[in-house]
């Protein structure tokens, strides 16, 4: 079977360009009545700069336009495209085809979201969970005059958390996520604690509220297949188990601070004022 297909390893460019790939895609239409998904072969061409959703982009405009998916960007930045491919987690967008060659390579919905149709996914439930984690900045403070400045290294402490594009890989490679639907999942509580890092943001404690339960980040068993799917190197994984350390250390404070100077240990160092060195 593999000797049918070209030798992908070489870049000629030539071979690679008139050799073909099978897309065994999953197809789910229950809106015509269909009880249980099935599965449909497509011969694609492989080329090496294609994407797993450009191949699926050559069936919807050349083999089947019935077939139903999202995708916007095709740039690994929208997080709209994820999908399983061979059974994991990925943007499809990002996802080379010549990386699976020779074949088939399956694609399927992302796991643990109910399915609309075909490879589209319904996230409410992780629409439903964000706001749990109130992921903006609270401070009741009166806002700066000008610009609320930070330096590099406040910056740096939540940038990584900020990259998360809710590309919802991450709730599709969590065995947590499966078992309990009230799980928030890795994203909402990276989030969170995206906001929790930010030296403007003063909300660890009323966060901590929704966090800190078995719901929350005591849910976690740390199987880490969150941080091992996500293109966007979040590591949620960390996240959570640097949050169980805060919020560890938080039950200790509760016994010898008010809760106003317990908001200040657990945020860190006071906010950049006007005229710090940036
Ligand atoms: S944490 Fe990573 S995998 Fe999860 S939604 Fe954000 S970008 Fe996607
Ligand atoms: S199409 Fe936007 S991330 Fe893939």
């Amino acid at each position: 079977m593999a000797d049918t297909y070209p030798d992908v390893t070489a870049d000629t460019g030539t071979d690679l360009d008139t050799g073909t790939i099978t897309m065994r895609v999953t197809r789910y239409r229950p809106e015509d009545g269909e009880l249980e998904p099935t599965t449909q072969d497509y011969q694609i061409p492989l080329r090496k700069d294609w994407a797993v959703l450009d191949g699926l982009n050559h069936i919807k405009d050349h083999i089947d336009a019935t077939l139903s998916y999202r995708w916007s960007c095709r740039m690994g930045i929208c997080g709209s495209c994820g999908m399983l491919v061979n059974g994991e987690p990925k943007l499809t967008c990002e996802a080379f085809l010549t990386d699976y060659a020779p074949g088939p390579v399956r694609v399927e919905p992302l796991a643990n979201f109910p399915v609309i149709r075909d490879l589209v996914v319904e996230i409410g439930s992780f629409m439903r969970k964000l706001p749990q984690v109130k992921p903006w900045i609270i401070d009741e403070a009166p806002p700066p005059a000008g610009e609320h400045r930070q330096t590099p290294a406040q910056v740096a402490e939540y940038q990584q958390y900020s990259m998360c594009i809710n590309c919802m890989l991450c709730y599709s490679a969590c065995p947590i996520v499966g078992l309990d639907e009230h799980f928030l999942g890795p994203a909402a509580i990276a989030l969170a604690q995206r906001y929790n890092l930010d030296s403007r943001d003063q909300g660890v404690l009323d966060r901590l509220e929704v966090l800190s339960t078995d719901e929350g980040i005591w849910g976690c068993t740390f199987v880490g297949e969150c941080t091992t799917a996500c293109p966007k190197h979040v590591d949620p994984a960390g996240a959570i188990q640097r949050y169980k350390l805060s919020a560890a250390t938080e039950s200790l404070k509760a016994f010898v601070l008010p809760k106003s100077r317990r908001a200040r240990a657990t945020n860190g160092p006071a906010p950049a004022k006007e005229g710090d060195t940036p």
